[in-house]
C-alpha cells in the first residue's frame, strides 16, 4: 500500500489551483443515465471514486472516455437497472444512481451502500422521497427493489437536508409525470450544479441552493454538455493548509461564496485573507482556538471538520468542535494523539487544548477527509512523517502530493 513521506515545518508558499468538485461530479454522471445520447462533462478530476462511478456507469451499458479533464459518456444502450452488490458496498455514491435509473426505467434494484467509515448513512431519506413521487419500494434483505408504474410527482418535506436525498428525487423527479415540491432540500453548491446540468438536459427545476426545490417533470431529457463547479473542500483544504504552515498561498481557481463560512473562520483563526473574484490569498499568522460547529450548507462544512481540527491543535487555547453532520467522524484524532496533539471526545463534541508543535509520526488515513487533516499535520510538524493508507486520499484528492510540492512541500508517495 502506498504511503506518503513528509518532512514537516515548511511553510508553503505560491499558487494552487483547485480541481472541479468530486461531490458535484458524482451525481452528474447518474443523471446522464436520464438521457440517450452523448453527454460531456468538463472539470472532472482523476479519483478513484470517480473511476468506480465510470464502472458501474460501464457495466451498466454506458460507454466512457475521458479525454484531457472531460468526460464522454454515451448513455445510449443502458440496458441494465441493477446495480452489482460489490460496487455498491465499495462507494457510497452509487446510491445516486437509483433516481435516475428509477426514471429511466421505472424500476431499480441495488444493495445497501458502502463508502467512507464516518458513521452508519442510512439511506431512509432517498428511499422516502422516492416513495413520495410515486416509487414502491421493498426491502428485500439487505437489497432494494423500487419500482414506479407511474412516477407522479408529490410533496417531499425532508426531516434532515440530505445532499444525496434531494439530489435523487431531484433526478427522479425531472422525469415524472407532475410537479414536485422539495421542502427542507440540502442547499449545497453540488445541488445547484446538478439543477443547471438537468435543465440543460431539458429539465424544469427552479430553486436549488435555497431550501425550496420545484421540479416540473417532463417527458424526456437530453443529453448535454456541462463544465463542473470547483471543488470548494480541495479548495478549503489547500487554504487549511497555507494557515497550519503560517505561509502565504494564493488558491486559484475557486468560487468564494461557496466557502464563505469557511473563509470566516479562518479569519477568526488567525489568518490574513484577500479574497478575489476567482483566488483566495491566505497568509498565516498566530493561530487562535476558535468553536465550531458542523451544518448543512451554508453552514461550517462537515468535510473541512477534520482538516480544520487537525489546524487547531497548533493554536493557541483551546477549541471546541462539534460534528452535527456525520456521528463517528472524529477517526483522525487517535492518529493525531500520535503526533502529539491533546484531544478530549465526547460523544459528537471534541476539545482540543492547543500545542505549541506537533511532532512527527507513522500514522494510517482512516478515511478521506480524516487522512487530508493528518496530511495537513505532518506538514506543520516538526520532523518526518508517514501517512498509510494514501488510497483513502485519492478517493477524493488528486494528486494531492504533486500539487502541494508545487507550493513548496516536502511530501512524496512510496509504494511499497
Ligand atoms: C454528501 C457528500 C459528503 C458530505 C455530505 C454532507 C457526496 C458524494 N458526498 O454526502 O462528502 O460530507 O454530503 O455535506 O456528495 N442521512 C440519513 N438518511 C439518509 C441520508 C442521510 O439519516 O437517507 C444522514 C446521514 O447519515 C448523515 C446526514 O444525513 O448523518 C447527512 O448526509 P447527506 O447530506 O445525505 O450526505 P451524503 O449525500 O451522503
Amino acid at each position: 500500500m502506498e504511503k506518503f513521506i513528509v518532512a514537516g515545518e515548511v511553510q508553503l508558499s505560491g499558487h494552487v489551483k483547485v480541481n472541479g468538485a468530486k461531490n458535484a461530479t458524482l451525481p452528474l454522471m447518474a443523471a446522464t443515465l436520464l438521457s440517450t445520447g452523448v453527454s460531456v462533462l468538463h472539470n472532472i478530476p482523476q479519483l478513484r471514486d470517480i473511476t468506480m462511478m465510470q464502472d458501474i456507469l460501464t457495466l451498466l451499458g454506458a460507454k466512457i472516455y475521458r479525454e484531457n479533464g472531460s468526460l464522454i459518456i454515451d448513455t445510449t444502450n443502458i440496458n441494465k437497472e441493477e446495480i452489482p452488490e460489490h460496487l455498491m458496498r465499495e462507494m457510497r455514491a452509487s446510491v445516486f444512481l437509483m433516481g435516475p435509473l428509477l426514471g429511466r426505467f421505472r424500476r431499480v434494484r441495488l444493495s445497501f451502500p458502502g463508502g467512507c467509515a464516518i458513521g452508519p448513512r442510512p439511506i431512509n431519506l432517498h428511499l422516502k422521497a422516492l416513495e413520495k413521487i410515486g416509487a414502491v419500494v421493498k426491502d428485500r434483505s439487505g437489497f432494494i427493489d423500487a419500482e414506479a408504474v407511474h412516477l407522479t410527482g408529490g410533496e417531499i418535506n425532508f426531516d434532515f437536508p440530505s445532499v444525496g436525498a434531494t439530489e435523487n428525487a431531484m433526478m427522479a423527479a425531472a422525469v415524472a409525470d407532475g410537479t414536485t415540491i422539495i421542502r427542507n432540500a440540502a442547499r449545497e453548491p453540488e445541488v445547484a450544479d446538478l439543477q443547471s446540468f438537468l435543465n440543460k438536459m431539458g429539465a424544469q427545476i427552479t430553486g436549488a441552493g435555497t431550501d425550496t426545490i420545484r421540479v416540473d417533470g417532463v417527458a424526456r431529457l437530453a443529453a448535454a454538455e456541462h463544465a463542473v463547479i470547483p471543488d470548494r473542500i480541495e479548495a478549503g483544504t489547500f487554504l487549511t493548509a497555507g494557515a497550519i504552515t503560517r505561509g502565504d498561498i494564493v488558491v486559484d481557481g475557486v468560487i468564494p461564496e461557496h466557502l464563505f463560512t469557511a473563509i470566516d473562520k479562518l479569519q477568526e483563526i488567525g489568518a490574513r485573507l484577500d479574497v478575489g473574484s476567482g483566488s483566495i490569498r491566505i497568509r498565516g499568522g498566530e493561530l487562535r482556538g476558535v468553536d465550531i460547529k458542523t451544518l448543512p450548507f451554508p453552514g461550517f462544512p462537515t468535510d473541512l471538520q477534520a482538516p480544520t481540527l487537525a489546524m487547531l491543535t497548533i493554536a493557541k487555547g483551546t477549541s471546541i468542535i462539534t460534528e452535527t453532520v456525520f456521528e463517528n467522524r472524529f477517526k483522525h484524532i487517535d492518529e493525531l494523539g500520535r503526533m502529539g496533539a491533546k484531544i478530549k471526545v465526547e460523544g459528537r463534541t471534541a476539545v482540543i487544548r492547543g500545542v505549541p508543535k506537533l511532532s512527527g509520526a507513522i500514522v494510517a488515513a482512516p478515511d478521506l477527509r480524516a487522512g487530508a487533516a493528518l496530511v495537513l499535520a505532518a506538514l506543520a510538524a516538526e520532523g518526518i512523517s508517514e501517512i498509510e493508507q494514501v488510497y483513502h486520499i485519492d478517493r477524493g484528492y488528486e494528486m494531492l502530493e504533486k500539487k502541494l510540492q508545487g507550493i513548496g512541500a516536502k511530501i512524496v508517495r512510496r509504494s511499497p
